[in-house]
């Protein structure tokens, strides 16, 4: 049985209790809710793949209080403490050589001599990660190629029975994964549009961020290289400016539709109800799904991001 856990002293002190003994605990961060457990723990960290019935070959990221506590476990130059001052606690996620002797499980490195890490920023994440003391793997807590959860009922529509707890904080108030740097060359790599757009980073380093290195196919660095991922169960049409007959309409701007990312055309808000309106087409069993035109700058550039893995063709 998955236990709904209350966001107060008493939930937090069983969150982390659950972590330490190896269980699987769901918790909201800033962007999306994870599926966290202890990531020194080879047992713990097997279980999150099994609850997720995910691929083994995806590594993980890790969460940590603060930037203080990831430099004990990864090397930081002078670029990777530029973007965690900056950006730190908050949607921004670095991969960054991982020190020998981490005591990282391989399991989440998938055997890489790297580690993605990140700081979330949110109360709740932050109150459980230095409640527990332990770093914690988490991945976003839903089933593989399912939609990410941005509240507990999201969770447990996709875990329930399948996790020890989910840490009810609300809604999630960025609602997209965070952005993931490669921070291992000279100049940061973009792997995943995110919750921060690039732009912000850009700006932070006055350089343009690099494109992602290149990746055998058998191991993808970040889910961009993954194609069908984020789906909803029904098929997804995208920059649709009107609807076929038995389409579902998601809407953008002051549109008569069935369902609407942000009347006001604001990109914060539409990436913020983005998976919901997802979840909420699943559970009004859309079966096609027609996506109005999204801008593609700021957040816009993750939101299509996660739009077109939604309307690839599924494996
Ligand atoms: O917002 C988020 O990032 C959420 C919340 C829970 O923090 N977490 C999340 O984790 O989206 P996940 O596991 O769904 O996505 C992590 C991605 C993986 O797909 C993986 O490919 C990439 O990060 N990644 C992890 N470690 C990596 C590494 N060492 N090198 C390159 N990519 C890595
Ligand atoms: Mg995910």
């Amino acid at each position: 049985m998955t236990r709904h856990l209350d966001p107060d002293e008493t939930g937090l002190k069983r969150a982390a209790e659950m972590l330490r003994r190896g269980g699987l605990v769901s918790f909201p961060t800033e962007t999306v809710y994870g599926l966290g457990a202890d990531a020194s723990d080879d047992e713990a960290v097997a279980r999150i793949y099994e609850a997720k019935g995910r691929p083994s070959f995806n590594p993980l990221i890790v969460h940590l209080p603060d930037a203080e506590a990831v430099e004990a476990l990864c090397m930081m130059d002078d670029t990777a403490r530029r973007l965690a001052a900056a950006f730190w606690p908050g949607a921004l996620t670095l991969v960054l050589p991982i020190r020998p002797y981490a005591g990282i499980s391989k399991l989440v490195t998938a055997g890489l001599d790297t580690l993605a890490v990140r700081v979330p920023d949110h109360p709740l994440a932050q109150a459980l990660l230095r409640e527990t003391a332990r770093p914690v793997a988490a991945p976003s807590a839903n089933p593989s190629g399912r939609v990410s959860p941005t509240t507990a009922n999201h969770v447990l529509a996709g875990l329930a029975g399948r996790i020890e707890a989910v840490l009810d904080g609300g809604p999630c108030g960025v609602g997209l994964e965070s952005t993931i740097l490669d921070c291992t060359g000279v100049t940061p790599a973009l792997l995943r549009a995110g919750g921060l757009p690039a732009e912000a980073i850009e700006a932070c380093l006055g350089v343009p961020l690099a494109p992602p290195p290149v990746t055998p196919a058998t191991a993808p660095s970040a889910p961009g290289q993954l194609s069908s991922h984020y789906a909803p169960k029904g098929t997804v049409r995208l920059d649709a400016t009107e609807t076929e007959p038995g389409e579902t309409y998601l809407g953008f701007g002051p549109l008569g539709a069935e369902m609407n990312l942000s009347r006001s055309g604001d990109l914060v808000e539409a990436a913020a109800n983005l998976f919901d309106c997802l979840h909420r087409l699943d559970a009004l069993g859309a079966e096609r799904i027609a996506v109005a035109p999204i801008p593609d700058h700021g957040l816009g550039r993750a939101i299509n991001d996660r739009l077109r893995r939604a309307a690839a063709p599924r494996r």
